[in-house]
């Protein structure tokens, strides 16, 4: 009997189920292929309205400077905020980085994600139609961006709270009173659009550590430093204090000092010889 019900279901869900299921198949491959369709077709023109930027492609030649600059490799986590038709993800795709464009015209994405399978780098390019001023890019290794110094400035904070040694390459525009690390420019004869700037966003170091040599005082303006080190009654400054990243250096007494930040802790080597420790015990 019960037998005979479960065959009967089993009939009824092969007569009814199978028929609608190729038909919602049919129908999510044909909009699957219409919005393929559509993405090929998509023209968007240099200079249409974006959300707060208008799209302007950073020249493919700044695109390999950017990455170049920024020393992408297969390691890397790159994402383009406002990826426009995501160019400079599928390259660093190519370059086998997971790389991801958060972009908020949804033509855009799509033409991107249309690009990046076209390139064969369909799995390690990805693309979400998304503002990106909402988007968490807290997991990139590498942010690239060509969008405008107000909009730099505006997002700067949240730039500053990322992992130390994050990497952020901008086409052309600044980060204001924040210098970058480095720069560098396509041929001389290019007329727009010719310079990558890179910044590495620096520990946070400022306040006051314990060492064996004495206690080191910081203050921090973004990658630099300045302070002193105090050892009984002798105070002496310290000169040229730098910060790459996790990476820390500063002269004090004709010694350089080396070392790697690790939250409240540095660990590094001396230019005389030996190794130094430090601990931070106040802001
Ligand atoms: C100057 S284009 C740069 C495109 C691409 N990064 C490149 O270098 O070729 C700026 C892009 O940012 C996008 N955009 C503008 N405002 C945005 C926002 N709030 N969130 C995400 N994307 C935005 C625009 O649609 C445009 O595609």
């Amino acid at each position: 009997m019960i037998r005979r019900t479960v065959m009967r279901l089993a009939s009824v869900h092969k007569a009814f189920f199978l028929p609608n299921l190729l038909v919602s198949l049919v129908l999510s491959l044909s909009t699957t292929s219409a919005c393929a369709q559509a993405a090929r077709e998509y023209e968007p023109r240099v200079g249409q309205a974006g959300k707060d930027v208008v799209w302007v492609p950073t020249p493919d030649e700044l695109v390999e400077k950017m990455l170049n600059l920024a020393n992408v490799t297969a390691s890397d986590f790159v994402i383009d905020l406002g990826s426009g038709d995501g160019r400079t993800v599928i390259v660093a795709a190519k370059r086998g980085a997971r790389a991801h464009g958060i972009e908020y015209n949804p033509e855009m994405v799509e033409l991107s994600k249309h690009n990046a399978a076209n390139e064969g780098v369909g799995e390690r390019a990805t693309f979400a139609k998304e503002d990106l001023f909402q988007s968490d890019f807290s997991k990139a290794t590498v942010i690239t961006m060509f969008l405008l110094p107000q909009i730099n400035l505006k997002l700067k904070p949240k730039i500053l709270d990322l992992k130390p040694g994050t990497r952020i390459v901008s086409n052309s525009f600044t980060m204001g009173e924040w210098k970058e690390d480095d720069s560098a420019s396509t041929n001389d004869d290019c007329t727009g659009w010719c310079t990558a700037l890179l910044w590495i966003v620096p520990a946070k170091v400022e306040g006051i550590w314990q060492l064996a040599q004495g206690e080191l005082t910081l203050k921090q303006s973004y990658q630099f430093i300045s302070g002193s080190l105090k050892s009984g009654n002798a105070v002496t400054p310290i000169a040229n204090g730098r910060l790459k990243g996790e990476q820390i250096l500063f002269n004090a007494g004709g010694v350089l000092y080396v070392g790697q930040v690790s939250g409240n802790g540095i660990q590094g080597t001396l230019s005389s010889g030996g190794t130094w420790s430090a601990t931070r015990v106040g802001k």
